[in-house]
């Protein structure tokens, strides 16, 4: 069998598996992997989780690591490096970015946030340190509804940048927050119709839903839900079959847990194929990992004054989701 993440057969995998975890020894090294990268990545990172339990593990462990290798996106590698900042933070490809980040560039958000004084700024970790260091807390899709509750409910706020959660909470906590308008790609491509079809098919199946998906999407869900909250519910659930509209990265964690059960890939609006994968998630290969690690190639840097200010929200969004 080959492995997605790289051109080697099983042999070469196997070795590049060993000097993986070898060179991860001698250097003091911690490998975190969100759930949306390749299986082999996940298989071999000592953290598997979602956006909140990666921050939460790179505040905890990581403490304890010389390096710590971040198998996700820029996004995350930065919140690490701004909770380490005296441990040498590495990614596979520096390419991973996001396309949620980068639809709200610090300047224009800043405009917005000076536009509406007296508002208090919520974002999504999915977003640059300088977004970040505007915001007066963070929040992941695991702890958003948790840390917007924790707000009065006529407190005046700004939710950004990903419109499609920002509507997704003001849905179920009857609130009216200032929407960024910025979206993920991936998650917007999901087919309300093509979810529709697999309906047909398997009516049983429950629909798993991240809630960076369109409204449509989103109101076809059974569970709406973080990646760490979907996983959850498609492995304790009594049910055989799930239909999951979240990148298909999370289907082999779904797939390992539960062997016995059939998990759908809900299809993207523009093609025929089954799965929607995030082109960013996807460049970190096993074979970079051992590059990064073995050369301490492409080393994550934030500016210390812009890091000090992002520290703060991201401390506020850890203490609320205790
Ligand atoms: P979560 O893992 O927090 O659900 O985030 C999804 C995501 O898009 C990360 O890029
Ligand atoms: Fe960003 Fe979307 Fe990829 Fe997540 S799936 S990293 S939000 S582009």
């Amino acid at each position: 069998m080959e492995c997605n993440s790289c051109d080697r057969d099983d042999a070469g995998r196997r070795d590049l598996v060993k000097e993986i975890l070898q060179l991860k020894k001698d250097k003091r090294a911690v490998i975190l992997a969100h759930y949306y990268v390749d299986g082999a990545l996940q298989d071999i990172a000592d953290h598997v989780g979602d956006s909140l339990a990666l921050a939460q593990k790179a505040a905890e462990t990581a403490r304890d690591a010389d390096i710590v290798v971040m198998c996700g996106v820029n996004f995350m590698a930065d919140t690490v490096k701004v909770l380490c900042p005296d441990k040498k933070v590495l990614v596979p490809d520096s390419a991973a970015g996001c396309s949620l980040a980068d639809s709200c560039p610090a300047p224009e958000f800043e405009a917005f946030v000076k536009a509406h004084p007296g508002y208090t700024v919520i974002s999504y970790v999915n977003t640059s340190v300088e977004v970040k260091a505007l915001s007066d807390v963070l929040v992941t899709s695991g702890n958003a509804r948790k840390i917007v509750d924790s707000f009065p409910k006529d407190a005046k706020l700004i939710f950004g940048p990903d419109r499609n959660l920002g509507a997704y909470i003001n849905s179920i906590t009857g609130r009216e927050m200032l929407l960024w308008d910025g979206a993920c790609h991936v998650h917007e491509r999901f087919s309300a119709e093509g979810i529709a079809d697999l309906k047909k098919k398997y009516p049983d199946a429950p629909v798993l839903v991240h809630p960076e998906c369109k409204r449509p999407v989103v109101l076809m869900a059974d569970k709406v839900g973080s990646t760490a909250v979907l996983l959850k519910y498609a492995l304790e659930s009594d049910s055989d079959t799930f239909i999951v509209a979240t990148e298909s990265g999370i289907l082999h964690r779904m797939r390992q847990g539960a062997p016995h059960k059939k998990f759908i890939p809900a299809p993207p609006v523009d093609s025929t194929c089954g799965c929607n994968d995030c082109n960013y998630m996807k460049l970190n290969t096993l074979e970079k990992l051992r590059n990064c690690l073995r050369d301490e190639t492409n080393e994550v840097f934030v500016d210390p004054e812009m890091a000090q200010k992002a520290l703060r929200p991201i401390n506020r969004m850890l203490d609320l989701s205790k």
